[in-house]
This record gives structure tokens, C-alpha cells and sequence, in this order.
């Protein structure tokens, strides 16, 4: 073989050995599937936007420690905050040279040498290793202030309510005037575990199987670990008795519910008495590849009945978006059997203010499907959109009830 194509073989042999060349699965499951990038990820990002471009309209450069950083996905996520403006030069608002230091804390050693890995060509990017129950490390409280403390994707959940809130009273006493605290926890009305909804404060099993690509039924050998299922009640009183303890005042920005019927455990089922396929739906809708489905997309949730009385202010936000979601499918499936009468009367009789827009776009869009230069115009252009419009009836609820996987706190320190 000649020495070119012996470094030719070497290139491929060292591409396969890091799985580049295995069955693409991407985007329809693991830690990072679709959904995480085009829903959950956008929420959140667009959540907290205008509070760090508030933030690079006072400082060139800022200053970031994320708790329960796994490999560093709290850097991404911010690195990544599409701009505000319609510029294709302007891509993001914050990026990597604007930040001073970024710290990583985790309690895992391979995500640290992971996130040590990714970002070894970051300046001011370092991760270590801690216990939060044990809270943040003297010699981290030492540094600067940050501007910005947090917390993405549940990794607070694996707090009890005591040791969030003397996390929560470091984060404070540590914070200067204007930081912000940001954090993502388990809410505790969500579809996805009705069980819980009527457990006191207190830590409950978990497991995070869903992350076994087998998707088979559970196992016997799944392992449960136990987390916090948080309502905004409880989250305001820790919050509030975490400054009082600190001696400083904090403004509650928000507090949003994420992944309300998308959550990962809805399509287990392990924690309800039905298991709902609707994760795995949207990331095959989100898939340029895929078609169809959408029939099973439509949401049943009478198997929660049972549990309707437990929480009304939850129960009226789950039904609500509900109706909503479904009018969408009822649409979609007008437009797909050419039902011209049932597509006309479903847009001048929908009484979703908000959505009309939304359901008026996508009528043109079907209706002027020819004029697009795509081979699959359903898997390309339809099936990507409705994903999006379920996800922005989600994002358009301002307040969040608890009833989210994910439950988004933004917490502002003044002093
Ligand atoms: C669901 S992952 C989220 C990781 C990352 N923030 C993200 O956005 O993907 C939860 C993380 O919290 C970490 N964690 C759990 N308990 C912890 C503790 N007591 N102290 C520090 N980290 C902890 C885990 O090791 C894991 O990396």
C-alpha cells in the first residue's frame, strides 16, 4: 500500500473507532435527541436571552459557574443563544471570547474529563469536581463573583430541599448586585408522574433508563436514585428563606414549566399507568427523514382523571394546552385527507387567538407544497413546523404552574 493511502486507511480506521461510521441514530434518542436541541434547549435559551444580552450591554466580558455541569453542556447552551437580530453575522449573543471564566462543578469524574476534553482549546473554561450536597468549594468562593450561577437539566433535583437551599444561600451571599441564578429542577405536576402528585416535599425514585437506546419495557436491574419534584410554592419559600439567611434581596424573574407533555418519562411510562410515545413522536417529526405518525400524536389523557382535583391550577394549564395541541393535530389531519370544508371551518371557528397565525402559515404551506423545492415536503417542511407550533404553545404559557418536566427559575441578586 502505498504511504498515502496507508494515512488514508489510518484517517478512516481512527473515524470508525470513534463510532462516526456506526447506525446513525442521532436525533431520535439519548441525551441529546431532538427534542433536547429544537425544544427544550430553544425554550430555555430564548427564556433566558434577554437577560444576557442585558447582561453584554454592561460587561464585555462575563463570568459563569455552572452546578452540576456534566461535560460542559451549560457552556454550550450559552455560547449558543440565537441573536436577536435577523444579521447572518450576528449568530449568537454570547460567544466563547466574551466569557472571563467559566467554572464546571460535578460530582462525576469521567463527565469532568469529558468536559476537560471538549473544551481544551477554551481559555478560562476548567471543570472540577465537587458535591453540591456539600455545597460550593471554599476555594471557588474565593474567585470573583459570577455573573452568571447555573444549573441545567435537573442536576439541582439531586438536592433535598435543605441542601438546595444552603446552595441557593452560597449562591447569594457569593453573587454580586444584577447576577443572575438560573436553574432547571423536576416539577412535580407533570404528566409524565402523576404518582408524585400528591407526595409531600421530599426526595421520590427516579431513573434515567430512558437513556437505554433499547427502548425495551423496564428492567428488572434499572437503577432508581432518588430526586426532588419541586412546586413554585416550595421553590419560592426555599428561595426566600435562602436570602433571608444570606442577608440579601433576590427578584424572582421567573419560573417556567418546560417539557410539559415532551418530558422524557412520558414515553416510559414507569411513573403513570400509561405510557405515551409522544418524545419519541416529535423527534421523528423534527427528523428530515421521517413522515408520518402524527395520527398517534393526538393526546388521550383520561388515565389522568383520577388525579384531576390534586393540583386545579395544574390540572386547567395541562388541559388547556391539551385542547390546544390537539386542535393543531385536528387541523393537520384535515389537510392531509384535502378536506377543503373542515380545513374552512376550523380557521374561522378556532377560538385560539394566539395559534391562528400559526394554523393559517401552515395551511399555506400545505396548500403550496408544489412551490417548494424539497423531495419529501411532509418529512422537510410539515412535520419540523408542527413540532415547532407544539412547542411554542408551550413556550407561550408565561407562568410557570409546575407541571413541566423541567421547571426554569431565574433568580436576580440585588445588593
Ligand atoms: C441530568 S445531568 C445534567 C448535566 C448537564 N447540566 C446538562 O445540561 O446536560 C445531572 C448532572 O448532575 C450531576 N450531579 C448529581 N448530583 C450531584 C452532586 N451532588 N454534586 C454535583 N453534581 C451532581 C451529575 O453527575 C450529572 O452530571
Amino acid at each position: 500500500m502505498s504511504k498515502r493511502n496507508q494515512r488514508r486507511a489510518e484517517f478512516y480506521g481512527a473515524a470508525e473507532a470513534k463510532g462516526y461510521y456506526g447506525l446513525d441514530k442521532t436525533g431520535i434518542f439519548g441525551k441529546k435527541d431532538n427534542v433536547r436541541k429544537f425544544w427544550e434547549d430553544i425554550s430555555i435559551k430564548l427564556l433566558i436571552r434577554p437577560y444576557i444580552e442585558n447582561l453584554m450591554s454592561v460587561n464585555q466580558k462575563i463570568r459563569i459557574l455552572d452546578m452540576g455541569s456534566g461535560s460542559g453542556e451549560g457552556f454550550d447552551l450559552l455560547t449558543h443563544i440565537p441573536s436577536n437580530s435577523k444579521s447572518i453575522y450576528n449568530e449568537y449573543v454570547l460567544l466563547p471570547p466574551q466569557i472571563d471564566e467559566y467554572v464546571g462543578i460535578d460530582i462525576n469524574l469521567d463527565a469532568i474529563e469529558q468536559g476537560k476534553n471538549n473544551f481544551k482549546d477554551f481559555k478560562g473554561v476548567s471543570f472540577e469536581y465537587g458535591d453540591l450536597e456539600e455545597g460550593i468549594d471554599k476555594r471557588l468562593l474565593q474567585k470573583n463573583a459570577f455573573d452568571v450561577y447555573i444549573s441545567t437539566y435537573g442536576s439541582l433535583s439531586f438536592l433535598n430541599p435543605d441542601d438546595f437551599k444552603q446552595l441557593a444561600c452560597q449562591v447569594f451571599s457569593h453573587a454580586k448586585n444584577g447576577s443572575l441564578f438560573i436553574f432547571d429542577v423536576h416539577g412535580k405536576y407533570c404528566p409524565a408522574w402523576p404518582v408524585y402528585w400528591n407526595e409531600k416535599l421530599s426526595m421520590q425514585p427516579y431513573t434515567m433508563s430512558y437513556l437505554n437506546p433499547s427502548r425495551e419495557a423496564p428492567q428488572s436491574d434499572t437503577e432508581y436514585f432518588n430526586i426532588c419534584y419541586w412546586t413554585v410554592k416550595d421553590l419560592k419559600f426555599y428561595l426566600e428563606r435562602a436570602a433571608e439567611l444570606a442577608n440579601v434581596k433576590i427578584n424572582i424573574l421567573s419560573f417556567t414549566d418546560r417539557s410539559i407533555f415532551v418530558g422524557r418519562h412520558i414515553d416510559t411510562g414507569m411513573f403513570s399507568t400509561k405510557a405515551l410515545p409522544i418524545r419519541f413522536l416529535i423527534n421523528r417529526m423534527l427528523d428530515h427523514d421521517y413522515t408520518g405518525g402524527v395520527e398517534s400524536l393526538k393526546l388521550d389523557l383520561s388515565h389522568l382523571d383520577q388525579y384531576r382535583d390534586i393540583n386545579p391550577e395544574a390540572w386547567e394549564r395541562i388541559t388547556d394546552y391539551q385542547r390546544q395541541w390537539n386542535r393543531v393535530l385536528i387541523l393537520l389531519e384535515a389537510l392531509r385527507h384535502q378536506d377543503d370544508t373542515r380545513v374552512k371551518n376550523f380557521l374561522e371557528n378556532t377560538d385560539i387567538e394566539l395559534m391562528s397565525e400559526e394554523l393559517k402559515f401552515i395551511t399555506w404551506l400545505y396548500r403550496n407544497s408544489d412551490r417548494f423545492p424539497v423531495v419529501d415536503f411532509w418529512s422537510n417542511v410539515i412535520g419540523p413546523q408542527i413540532a415547532v407550533i407544539l412547542r411554542n404553545i408551550e413556550m407561550s404559557y408565561i407562568e410557570g404552574v409546575g407541571c413541566g418536566h423541567g421547571l426554569v427559575g431565574m433568580i436576580e441578586i440585588i445588593k
